[in-house]
């Protein structure tokens, strides 16, 4: 198989129409099995349950060359599980967790060309989504759906690669006590759009969310988790029930304890910890992890001692090893690595 022609080593995150995309469509109470097409275009009804009522949730994943020149993906088992999940939360027909792995296969599969090469720095972003495709007028759930996987190669998500981000702390909250925050849902990447383009116009890199209800502990980003690191070594992670389970932040805990030999708690972070920590990241199969070097809460300036020119230590050593064991150059997990081609 050829690759495409393509600046690989120079690409940044956004979308490219690849050759083939997975559909499969539920109607009359059941999934049908689903085909690759090729026409990038989705048509539907004027009246489709996504368009007036923003029934659509989504994930994210990548397909790697490991460094024998397998084509492997990372963990789509989780993803399946998440989808799973969030359209239950959404009342839409979940996609079984099997085919949703098959249709990732699938789709990878149809576009090898287009997988980037290993040492370039690029990855096959995959997309699956499912969206409300049947008509409402009503406020209620639809009666028909659709599932697609589209794929296309990224940079990285941040431009200037590990060169540490500067976050401001959103005066909006991306999410709701007790709704969906949890959940893959394209409505939360709506709600935090407004905050987006605030936090970029006044020249920050992204935003940290605190949680809707108190506003004093440490939420998310809009697309990726936060991990610190104390000044003992000691790697934490966030908790609360309106944050997204991120993939990447689960295997980074299972990488620290189990490669490194680091301890780890995933608990509630106060805000007003913070500025005791030593490292801060992003992570996030789009950000993989990308160093924090400050945060701006107002006139609070909290630089964390890393500083702005590289990663931490620490930081830097979750990142080789997780994308090692992603390109194949360390062993990893068993059932973490599905090789496609
Ligand atoms: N949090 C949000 C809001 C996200 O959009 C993402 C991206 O998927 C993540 C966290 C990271 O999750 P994962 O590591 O599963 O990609
Ligand atoms: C991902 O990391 O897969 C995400 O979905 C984050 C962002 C591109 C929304």
């Amino acid at each position: 198989m050829e690759k495409k022609d393509l600046d690989w080593g120079n690409l940044g995150f956004g979308y490219m129409t690849t050759d083939y995309r997975f559909v499969a469509n539920y109607k009359d109470g059941k999934w049908e099995k689903g085909e690759l097409i090729t026409d990038p275009n989705v048509t539907i009804n004027e009246c489709a349950g996504i368009l007036q009522y923003c029934q659509e949730i989504f994930e994210g994943l990548k397909a790697y060359t490991t460094k024998d020149g397998d084509i492997v993906c990372f963990r789509p088992d989780m993803n399946a599980e998440r989808m799973y999940d969030s359209a239950k939360r959404l009342e839409m027909p979940p996609f079984p967790k099997e085919e949703f792995v098959n249709a990732i296969v699938e789709t990878v599969k149809a576009n090898a060309a287009w997988v980037p090469p290993y040492g370039s720095g690029a990855t096959l972003y995959i997309r699956p989504y499912m969206f409300a495709s049947g008509p409402v007028i009503g406020v209620k759930p639809a009666d028909e759906y659709q599932f697609r996987v589209f794929c296309t190669p990224v940079g990285p998500y941040f431009k200037g690669g590990i060169k540490p981000l500067t976050l401001c702390v959103s005066q909006f909250d991306r999410a709701a006590p007790r709704g969906t925050g949890h959940i893959k849902a394209g409505l939360n990447y709506a709600m935090s759009l407004h905050a987006h383009s605030v936090a970029h116009a006044n020249g920050f890199d992204e935003n940290m969310f605190l949680d809707p209800a108190t506003r004093t502990y440490v939420e998310e980003t809009g697309g990726a988790n936060f991990l610190f690191v104390t000044k003992d070594g000691e790697i934490v992670t966030p908790k609360s029930d309106s944050i997204l389970p991120s993939i990447t932040r689960r295997s980074l805990i299972y990488v620290a304890e189990h490669y490194l030999g680091l301890k780890v708690s995933h608990r509630p972070v106060k805000f007003e910890e913070i500025k005791d920590f030593a490292e801060c990241g992003l992570c996030g199969t789009a950000a993989v992890i990308s160093p924090v070097g400050r945060v701006v809460n107002g006139d609070e300036v909290i630089t964390f001692p890393s500083g702005m020119e590289e990663p931490g230590e620490i930081t830097k050593k979750l990142l080789d090893t997780l994308t090692g064991i992603q390109q194949g150059r360390i062993e990893a997990p068993e059932g973490w690595i599905k090789k496609i081609l």
